[in-house]
Parts: C-alpha cells; sequence; structure tokens
C-alpha cells in the first residue's frame, strides 16, 4: 500500500519534472516571471525553436541542418551553456546578433540565421527574449555552424553581402493604419519572418524587396503568394480561413504541407488568436498587381488525358470538382497553391506524398498518397496541367522533363 502510494507520488513528481524539463525552463526565478513569459512568447514568434531546437528533449541546444543554395548551415547552439552556447554573451553581444548580424566579438552571421527579418524587433521584445533565453537550461553540445564549401565559408564574405542586401532597422508603425493592421506588419515582418520563405530570393539569396510576400521557392518546396491577391494570394480567403489556417494547420480550403508544418506546430499554433488576426488584415491588405491568366483550353490533348487520370486517381478524395472535403482534402479549384507560378509544391507533393500537420486544434492527419511509383512523367505533367486550369482555375501547364526532375528531389 505505502509502496503503491510512494510509487504514484514519484510519478507524480517525474511527471511534473519532465513537463519543466520539456519547456527547458531552470528553477523559475519569481522576479523575472512576467519578463520571461513575455520572452517565452516572442521565441514563438521568432520559432527560434524551428533551427535551434533537433532533439525535444535539449530545446535550443542547436543542430538543425538548413540547406541553402550555398550550401548547408547548422542552427548554433543558444542555451547558456558556456563552452558551446552563448552562456559568455552579454545582452549587447545578443541584441547585435538579432538586429546587426553580428555574434559576440563581431563574428559575422550567415543571414539563413533571419536577422534582415529580425533588425525589425523592437528593443523591448529583444529584451524580453533576452530574459528568456537566460533562463533555459544550459546544454553541452558543440556545433559547428558553418559547413559552407570554400569560399563561402568565409565569413568576411558576409562583409559585401551585407553592404548590398542589408539595411538595419527597427520596425516602423504606420499611424495612418489601425494597431492591429500595425501589429500584424510587425509580427509578419519582424519576428515572424515570413518573407524568408514567401519572398522571392535574388541571386545572392537575398529578399527581392521588388515582390515582398509574393512567392519564394525553398528546397523543392514553393511557399505560395500569401499576398491580398485574389487569385494567387490570400485575397479569396476570410480572415477566419486564414487564422484557422496557421491555428491548426488546416481550413476548408487547404492542409499544410512541407515546410509550413513545422512553422504551423512550433510557431503559429502556439500564438495568441489576436495576433494570428492581425496577420491575417494585415496580409489581406498587401497589394500586389493584380495577375491574371489564361487557362489551357479543355480540349488541349494534355487536358484531356490529364482529367480521366484525375477521375481515376484522384477525385475520390478531392472530388470531381474539385472541392474536396474540409478539414480532410484539400480544395484545388481556385487553390492559390495549384495555381501557383512554380509548379514546386504540386509536384512534389504528387510524387511524394505528404502528411498533414499535427496541431492540437486537429489531431487527425490526412495524408496525401505517392503517386511517383504509379504515375509516369508525362501522366503527372497531365494530371497536373488539368488541375492548374479546370474549374475555373488558370495557370500555365507543366510539362514532362519538370515531372522528371521532380523525382527522388529532397
Ligand atoms: C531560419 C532559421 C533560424 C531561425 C528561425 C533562427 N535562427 Fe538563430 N541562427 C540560425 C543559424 C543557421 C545560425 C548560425 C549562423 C552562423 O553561423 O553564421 C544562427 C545563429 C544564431 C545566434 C548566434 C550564435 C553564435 O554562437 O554565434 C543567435 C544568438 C541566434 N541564432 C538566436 C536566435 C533567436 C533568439 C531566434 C528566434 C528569435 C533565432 N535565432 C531564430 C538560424 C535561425
Ligand atoms: C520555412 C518556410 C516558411 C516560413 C518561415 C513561412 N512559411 Fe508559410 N508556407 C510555406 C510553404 C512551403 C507553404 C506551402 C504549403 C503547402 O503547399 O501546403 C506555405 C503556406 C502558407 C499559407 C497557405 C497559402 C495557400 O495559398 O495555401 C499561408 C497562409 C502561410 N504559409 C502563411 C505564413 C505566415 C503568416 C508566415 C509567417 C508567420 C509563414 N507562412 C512563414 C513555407 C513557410
Ligand atoms: C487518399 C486521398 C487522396 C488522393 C487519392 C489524392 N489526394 Fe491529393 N491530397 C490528399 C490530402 C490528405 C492532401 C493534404 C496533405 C497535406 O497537405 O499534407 C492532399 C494534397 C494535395 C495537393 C496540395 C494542395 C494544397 O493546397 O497544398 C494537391 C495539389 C493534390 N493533393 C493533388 C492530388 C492529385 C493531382 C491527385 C491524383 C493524382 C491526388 N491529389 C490524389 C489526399 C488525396
Amino acid at each position: 500500500m505505502r509502496t503503491a502510494a510512494l510509487h504514484f507520488a514519484s510519478l507524480l513528481l517525474a511527471g511534473v519534472l519532465t513537463s519543466a524539463m520539456a519547456q527547458g525552463v531552470r528553477a523559475v526565478d519569481e522576479q523575472n516571471f512576467p519578463q520571461i513569459e513575455a520572452g517565452r512568447r516572442i521565441a514563438t514568434e521568432g520559432d527560434c525553436a524551428g533551427c535551434h531546437t533537433l532533439d525535444e528533449k535539449k530545446p535550443f541546444a542547436g543542430g538543425v541542418v538548413l540547406q541553402t543554395p550555398f550550401g548547408a548551415l547548422i542552427g548554433s547552439n543558444i542555451t547558456p551553456d558556456p563552452e558551446t552556447g552563448i552562456g559568455t554573451w552579454s545582452f549587447a553581444d545578443f541584441k547585435n546578433a538579432l538586429h546587426t548580424g553580428r555574434g559576440k566579438d563581431g563574428k559575422r552571421l550567415y543571414p539563413a540565421m533571419p536577422y534582415p527579418a529580425f533588425t525589425k524587433m523592437t528593443d523591448r521584445d529583444v529584451a524580453a527574449l533576452w530574459v528568456y533565453m537566460r533562463s533555459v537550461s544550459p546544454i553541452r553540445n558543440r556545433i559547428e555552424s558553418n559547413q559552407l564549401p570554400f569560399p563561402f565559408s568565409i565569413r568576411l564574405s558576409l562583409l559585401g553581402w551585407n553592404l548590398l542586401n542589408f539595411s538595419e532597422g527597427r520596425f516602423k508603425p504606420d499611424p495612418s493604419r489601425s494597431p492591429e493592421w500595425n501589429r500584424g506588419a510587425y509580427l509578419v515582418e519582424g519576428p515572424g519572418h515570413c518573407g524568408t520563405c514567401h519572398t522571392a530570393k535574388t541571386t545572392t539569396g537575398a529578399d527581392d524587396s521588388s515582390q515582398p510576400l509574393r512567392g519564394g521557392v525553398l528546397q523543392g518546396w514553393y511557399a505560395p503568394d500569401i499576398t491580398g491577391d485574389n487569385r494567387k494570394g490570400l485575397g479569396g480567403w476570410s480572415d477566419d480561413e486564414i487564422v484557422a489556417y496557421l491555428k491548426t494547420g488546416a481550413n476548408g480550403r487547404t492542409v499544410a504541407s512541407g515546410p509550413m508544418i513545422e512553422v504551423v506546430q512550433k510557431s503559429t499554433s502556439n500564438m495568441p488568436e489576436t495576433d494570428l488576426r492581425a496577420m491575417a488584415a494585415y496580409l489581406k491588405q498587401v497589394r500586389a498587381p493584380a495577375s491574371s491568366a489564361t487557362p489551357v483550353a479543355a480540349n488541349d490533348p494534355g487536358m484531356v488525358a490529364g482529367k480521366a487520370i484525375y477521375k481515376d486517381s484522384c477525385a475520390a478524395c478531392h472530388k470531381d470538382d474539385g472541392t474536396g472535403q474540409p478539414q480532410l482534402f484539400p480544395r484545388l479549384a481556385g487553390s492559390a497553391v495549384v495555381q501557383s507560378d512554380d509548379p514546386a509544391t504540386l509536384l512534389r507533393v504528387v510524387m511524394a506524398g505528404t502528411q498533414g500537420a499535427y496541431t492540437k486544434g486537429a489531431p487527425t492527419t490526412p495524408a496525401m498518397p505517392s503517386f511517383a511509383w504509379r504515375l509516369n512523367d508525362q501522366q503527372v505533367a497531365d494530371v497536373l496541367t488539368y488541375v492548374r486550369n479546370a474549374w475555373g482555375n488558370a495557370a500555365a501547364p507543366v510539362d514532362s522533363t519538370r515531372a522528371k526532375d521532380s523525382r527522388g528531389a529532397p
């Protein structure tokens, strides 16, 4: 009896300990608690864990590999461990890393660490973030973040990059807009660094500032246009639909896949709803020049072949009329992803299949099967040309070479 009670008590204790450990928080410092909490929220907004936490049991100990067009970089250990983390850093070092891309002793950081966006973060947010980062458990884990080949491995090369591409500066609110719009703009442009994926890149890998948030390619995925554009962007989405997507990874139109799953799981699903609403309000007002496209004719041979393949292989889930099944099978009619200029995501989803995001709000995860083994390159191209141009959709056809190249993509 006593042993059973004891056993129960130790189980309880173990549970409390593991949950505290899982959050990576050291003994709670009561005085700093409100600031630690504020900092934790900012770490969520900035998705610091996305690139700095490989193993959930070792929060912020680094190790996440980031593939860039120039080679691999690894998220550093940013726990307060003095030898392998940032334990010996001062607040000024930390603030510099976020605001200027210069780490301790002036070390130039690669922009895979999104300081070009973090530079917009307020001093207050960075200060709270610092208090939080000091409160997480120090973990010994040596990381050599720079895995780039020569000459990119030379940090001095970043001097030129920064001169060309980086301008330091805090977010400036627009007094003619509502507080909600300004909050949304701050989150999207600053800590949320949404443009890191959703903005096309220049040849040197910087955000192409002439087309903000109008879609970009990363590691074989296409992060679609998230401006207010009616055809390719979020113009047709209601605020509620955007909020549901960011909160749960799914809404009546689509289900998140690829790198957006991580963003939803680690960042947006843990943000307060008011912030998600603010981002939705802002995104819908980001203007883009009106885009138009002429659909491929229904009697085009590719369209005819594609329609037959669609009926056979896809309609069971996505429906004959492309309307899908809310929360389960994405709607393809009117979908921005489907009509994106670059079909990278489509090719990838059809070839490799995908699994939807798992979040508290949407605990079942529907899966899209892989078709790489069932359809040849021409068939994949045809079925995609069809879905891009059926039911009122309009976008450039997909050719079989592109389908071939996407086989076995990482
Ligand atoms: C998209 C990925 C990504 C995100 C998100 C990210 N980082 Fe980083 N971070 C990196 C990479 C990669 C490096 C290493 C860069 C280098 O070696 O030049 C780095 C380096 C750092 C460093 C310097 C460490 C050192 O030892 O020099 C600090 C501090 C840091 N990040 C803090 C943060 C904080 C705080 C957040 C959240 C607000 C964050 N990072 C979000 C990728 C990211
Ligand atoms: C690491 C890269 C990455 C980051 C950072 C990122 N996204 Fe995404 N996002 C994607 C990809 C890839 C997709 C396409 C997913 C798909 O096809 O299912 C996507 C899809 C979306 C969609 C759905 C668009 C549609 O038409 O289906 C929305 C909305 C969105 N992201 C908003 C955001 C917001 C807001 C942020 C910043 C808080 C953000 N994303 C940050 C990669 C990213
Ligand atoms: C067994 C059901 C099923 C079948 C059959 C199926 N899909 Fe899917 N499809 C899904 C699910 C579930 C998703 C969402 C998965 C995710 O995003 O992780 C999806 C996602 C997609 C997407 C991405 C949409 C977006 O908004 O991100 C496209 C495009 C797509 N499917 C096209 C097709 C095509 C073309 C076929 C036939 C060759 C097909 N699907 C067959 C279930 C299915």
